[in-house]
């Protein structure tokens, strides 16, 4: 029925945009008809120290796999963030901070400012002995500092791997682990909510399994933290007699400039690692042209930093841009339910960014919250990170933005680095829960899962896009085979992305969700796999399997099933412990919301866990549990039926 609902360009939009309806399709068509051409002026908008005369240099064909853009110019990022501001904003601002308690100042950061603070930090890093390619771990939270971090690995050519500071110090380690990071930054305590995060603990934690040579301690709650000698230091100490000129490092477009680990649907947590020319241009150009962005308007994306969101829509972006950005270190219900459109009318937000997710966690609590306040500065509004249901879609759009404002929807991943399906606000007729139609430079097409088949018009199937384009992760940290097999092995030739999607009559992309063993729970990707290997390693637990389930705000809530081991009783008392097990080895992001013991799982005869069917039981659609016919033991299936909680 939505694919009805149409909600045209209005008329001020189509008029005044960037780009209208006809510039798109004429760009999308020179872009990829001439996309030598097309990369080569649009990459003007990045300053190059040695200008490229290679384009795309990329081939998804095993025999000569390789994902090259720019290759030949060299740049900074960080003097592309900053610097190049300083002749005409050096007194604008870059960063509004606004802190979890409102009642806390909030700091205004100019480009000057920012430039100083990135280049103080810059020069402490090197004193601390980092060096061109050394990776360095950010544990920090959504303080302006965590911007300066960034950038400041990225100005000496240091690659940064941020850990988002919800995750455990079990995860921390393994992350710290996995990219030989010898240096860790982070805060004494985090805020969220009101509440107090320990991040030196979790640090401290982390750290006796994987021992640093030197951890950076941001002073930011004033809690009192143990430091230890001869490895723990004090950011301010750091920065204090530190010179506020540091020369950019020339990095190569090809040169690494951050990790950023992701679930998969098998093993570990992978390290998607991203380059410096391409995701520059990525980055710049789909956060102008998708926010319509334009000099002095304050722009908000509410995601984390620990997210590739925050990466490129908080941080790379907007600063490429010379936008006004806005972080936000709290919730969306703190103080209270309104909090979200009070800072909007405190700064004058006009475009503001955020996931379904809260959305629809807002939109349970009444519209009042939201009418109380203005909101007359907004106009553009934008969601990322799971579907947004068509109802949530209206309510945005109805509640939030008065009916006034177009929704872009953007689909895209950590590994793209960009939005790649996602309206323009000038150009596209928008639908409630489709992200839409392709961004420059961006082929998709539908296959049939089984058979590989392209698709051709209206059709459903999974999600792969054809050719490269320059915002692409360049391989899996430490590991480029487990990149081509990843991505590139299933639908040779082609980038598969997980999703599966619909196109329908008016070539609109409708993205349905995760067909791999990776689930969306409130905007965060998690891998079935992890949970599973962080409950099996409970000495009560002999096997154990989880799927996603429907939930109406989660999007995705987390449905394990867990076998015990011979002997063990079955009680209550170990659910709870199971479920707070699991928060204590990834986070409180992967608390299941369903634990449900199995005595044992269905399977097939050779053996192989039957998650389809896992997954019906999950979500109460018990009518049709499809080809049963498989399964080793049929009685498994009724008695997890039979005792389903709740
Ligand atoms: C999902 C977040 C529908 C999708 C930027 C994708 C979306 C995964 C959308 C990537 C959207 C993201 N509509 N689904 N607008 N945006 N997704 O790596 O399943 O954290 O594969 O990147 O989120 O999650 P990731």
């Amino acid at each position: 029925m939505s694919e009805h609902v149409v909600h045209p360009v209005p008329e001020e939009w189509a008029k005044n945009a960037l780009i209208d309806a006809e510039t798109y399709a004429e760009k999308y068509r020179r872009s990829v008809e001439d996309p030598d051409g097309f990369w080569r002026e649009e990459a003007q908008r990045i300053d190059w120290i040695k200008p490229f005369t290679k384009v795309n240099e990329s081939s998804f064909d095993e025999d000569d796999f390789r994902v090259r853009w720019f290759e030949d110019g060299t740049l900074n990022l960080s003097a592309n963030c900053l610097d190049r501001h300083l002749p005409e904003k050096a007194q604008d601002v870059a960063i509004i901070w606004e802190p979890d308690d409102p009642n806390t100042p909030n700091r205004i950061i100019t480009y000057s400012q920012l430039h100083a603070d990135t280049c103080r930090f810059a020069n402490a890093l090197k004193a601390n002995g980092v060096k061109k390619g050394d990776r360095v771990t950010i544990y920090l939270p959504m303080v302006p500092e965590a911007a300066v971090a960034m950038l400041a690995c990225a100005r000496i050519g240091a690659v940064h791997s941020i850990v988002f500071a919800g995750f455990s110090p079990e995860a921390l380690c393994g992350r710290i682990q996995d990219c030989q990071s010898d240096i860790v930054l982070t805060a004494d305590e985090g805020l969220r909510g009101g509440k107090k995060v320990p991040l030196k603990a979790n640090v401290d934690a982390a750290l006796e399994k994987v021992p640093v040579r030197r951890v950076i301690v941001l002073h930011h709650t004033g809690a009192d933290v143990p430091m230890v000698e001869g490895r723990d230091v004090w950011w301010y100490d750091e920065i204090e007699e530190q010179n506020a000129q540091c020369e950019p490092e020339e990095m190569g477009a090809e040169d690494p400039l951050f990790i950023l680990y992701t679930s998969g649907s098998t093993g570990k947590p992978k390290g998607v690692l991203h380059t410096t020319g391409g995701y520059a241009v990525w980055t710049a150009m789909t956060h102008e042209y998708t926010f319509d962005y334009r000099p002095n308007q304050v722009y908000w994306c509410a995601a984390d930093i620990g997210w590739v969101t925050g990466h490129s829509y908080v941080v790379y972006g907007p600063l490429a841009n010379g936008a006004i950005t806005l972080m936000f270190e709290g919730v969306p219900n703190y103080p209270d339910f309104s909090r979200f459109w009070q800072v909007v009318d405190k700064y004058q937000v006009e475009i503001f960014y955020a996931a379904p997710t809260a959305l629809r966690a807002l939109m349970r609590e009444g519209d009042e919250w939201v009418k109380k306040t203005c909101r007359k500065s907004l106009r553009l509004l934008g969601s990322v990170g799971e579907p947004i249901n068509p109802e949530a879609w209206e309510w945005y759009h109805k509640v939030v933005g008065d009916g006034r404002c177009p929704i872009v929807d953007t689909w895209w991943q950590t590994e793209t680095g960009g939005h790649m399906i996602t309206p323009l606000p000038g150009a596209t007729d928008l639908k409630p829960g489709s992200a839409s139609m392709p961004f420059f430079g961006v082929q998709p097409a539908i296959v049939d899962p089984a058979s590989g088949e392209v698709l051709e018009g209206a059709c459903e199937g999974a999600l792969i896009i054809t050719d490269s384009w320059p915002g692409q992760m360049r391989t899996v940290y430490g590991d480029h085979e487990r990149f081509f097999q990843t991505y590139f092995s299933q639908y040779p030739g082609s980038y598969f992305t997980g999703d599966g999607c619909r196109r329908d009559e008016d070539g609109y992309y409708w993205i349905t969700g995760r067909i791999d063993d990776v689930i969306n729970v409130s905007g965060h990707r998690m891998g079935t796999a992890e949970i599973e290997s962080a409950l099996v390693e409970h000495d009560k637990v002999a096997e154990a399997a989880v799927v996603g389930m429907p939930h109406d705000i989660k999007g995705q809530g987390i449905y394990a099933y867990v076998t015990t081991t011979a002997g063990t009783e079955d009680t209550e008392e170990l659910r709870q412990d199971l479920i707070q097990w699991v928060r204590r080895e990834i986070g409180p992001i992967a608390t299941p919301d369903v634990l449900q013991f199995a005595p044992s799982l269905p399977k097939t005869r050779s053996g192989k866990i039957m998650r389809r069917i896992l997954r019906k039981i999950a979500a109460n659609d018990t009518g049709n549990l499809g080809d049963t016919s498989t399964l080793a033991d049929p009685d498994v299936v009724e008695h997890l039926l039979a005792n389903r909680p709740g």
